[in-house]
């Protein structure tokens, strides 16, 4: 894998494709709705204060470390120091577990896009339609196996980079339709300004520990760290590119759809049940419940569900087979095997995992694994458990074996300079580690009944 390496041309080749892959439903179904769950504006502060300090610092680390070697993410910690080589695996266990119910999410993306297309807006702007539908058993397994396959056909086939180019074209699109559907909400419905201020207002009396938790959690599963991602993206970035500028760029962008996709959502949702703390906290079936509505009340409401919904389908694909292409790249250097077999061995794991996330809201309904969901288990063990247990291990290795020295040289190659080196430093090695492990163990007490935070 190390040899050959293509490189991204242009300054904002890098930008852009880790952008593609950070952009997807984290920024635009998860986001919203932890953000409604946790308070609103406390999240939101949390978030960020925590993406400019905590989220910087590791994104610089990984992309470094991926240029530095030039190599994957298990070869590069291997080629690092043989005893973290394990930190590499751990990390590609991590969109192995998220790829399953992800495709789920996306599966009901496309029957949203499927139903506006075909006329169905009125009736999927009623309550009952979103459970009605997850509630099936066979409908959200075909949606299900639908975009699951059009994600394996397009990595088997190499093709992503088509796709990229037309999610490129759309992704300005796509904020412009947020934005607009924001202002459209924010000026029309009733209550939506109250929404308003829940969402960007810190509410003190909110914050709990797992504010923190659940933000960090989300932090890493929209910028794609602590999974390897960012390592390959570097490993295949020029030398004479800007790590930190990049970072930051991607960051912007990264925050700023979550953001917006936010004031989208959670003021229609607070209009439309008058600030019950029960809607507010729906979880993953937030945004389907609450769009739908906007789109009824709105002028050409249809057209505009069908551009959205296949605008959110694009973002969708080009993450998923950025979770994907890593799990195939991964069991092909692992195993030696080729990109064919290691392919249907991913789309046969995700199959396995895929269809009890999608069976947990309807056939398997009573099937509860700590208290959550299956759907909601998965996304818990890889968000609030494994990834801060990688991102972790990456600080220690960083702050202490490597040495963060390694890596501000790394970052300042060309005559650049890493302007928050000492922020950088003392996140690295002491507050980022820190953090995550008295995350690490509240989430742990919390999931297991012990301490209820
Ligand atoms: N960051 C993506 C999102 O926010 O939707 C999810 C994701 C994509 C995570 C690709 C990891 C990844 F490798």
């Amino acid at each position: 894998m190390s040899s050959n390496r293509s490189s991204f041309t242009g300054k904002i080749g890098f930008v852009l494709a880790a952008a593609g892959s950070a952009v997807g439903l984290g920024n635009i179904w998860r986001f919203p709705y932890l953000a409604a769950k946790y308070g609103g504006g406390i999240f939101l502060l949390v978030y960020i204060a925590l993406s400019l300090t905590f989220g910087f610092s590791l994104m610089v680390a990984e992309i470094a470390i991926g240029r530095k070697t030039q190599l994957s993410p298990m070869g590069a910690f291997r080629a690092l120091d043989k005893r973290f080589a394990f930190v590499g695996v751990l990390g590609a266990i991590v969109p192995s577990i998220i790829l399953p119910y992800y495709s789920v999410i996306g599966g009901w993306v496309m029957k949203y896009a499927y139903g506006f297309i075909t006329g169905d807006a009125f009736n999927m702007a009623q309550d009952s339609y979103f459970g009605g539908f997850i509630g099936q058993t066979w409908e959200p397994l075909v949606w299900f196996a639908l975009f699951i396959g059009i994600t394996a056909i397009i990595v088997l086939f190499g093709v992503e980079k088509g796709i990229e180019k037309v999610s490129k074209v759309m992704m300005p699109v796509l904020v412009v339709l947020i934005l607009f559907i924001a202002i459209f909400t924010l000026c029309t419905v009733d209550g939506a300004l109250d929404g308003l201020i829940y969402y960007i207002k810190p509410d003190f009396s909110k914050f709990s520990i797992m504010t923190v938790v659940a933000a960090m959690g989300q932090l890493f599963y929209s910028m794609s760290l602590a999974m390897g991602i960012m390592i390959t993206f570097g490993s295949y970035m020029k030398k004479d590119i800007s790590i930190e500028k990049s970072t930051k760029q991607i960051e912007i962008f990264d925050t700023g759809i979550a953001f917006l996709a936010g004031l989208m959502i959670i003021p229609a949702v607070y209009a439309f049940s008058g600030g019950d703390p029960e809607a507010l906290g729906k979880g993953p079936s937030l945004m389907f419940g609450a769009l739908p509505k906007i789109f009824a009340n709105m002028p050409a409401g249809t057209v505009i569900g069908v551009v959205f919904f296949v605008m959110v389908f694009l973002a969708a694909l080009t993450s998923s087979i950025s979770l994907m292409e890593t799990v195939v790249s991964t069991i092909q250097d692992k195993f030696g095997i080729g990109r064919k077999a290691s392919c249907f061995i991913v789309l046969g794991i995700s199959i396995a995992f895929g269809v009890p996330s999608s069976l947990g809201y309807s056939a398997w309904g009573g099937v509860k694994i700590l208290g959550l969901q299956i759907l909601d288990f998965f996304d818990f063990a890889s968000n609030n458990i494994l990834m801060p247990i990688v991102a972790f291990l990456t600080c220690i290795f960083v702050g202490y074996i490597l040495k963060p020295k390694a890596i501000t040289d790394e970052v300042e190659l060309e005559g650049n300079r890493l302007k928050h080196k000492k922020t950088f430093n003392i996140m690295i090695k002491y507050v980022a580690p820190l953090c995550i492990l008295i995350i690490l163990i509240s989430s742990v007490l919390d999931v297991f009944g012990i301490v209820k935070i």
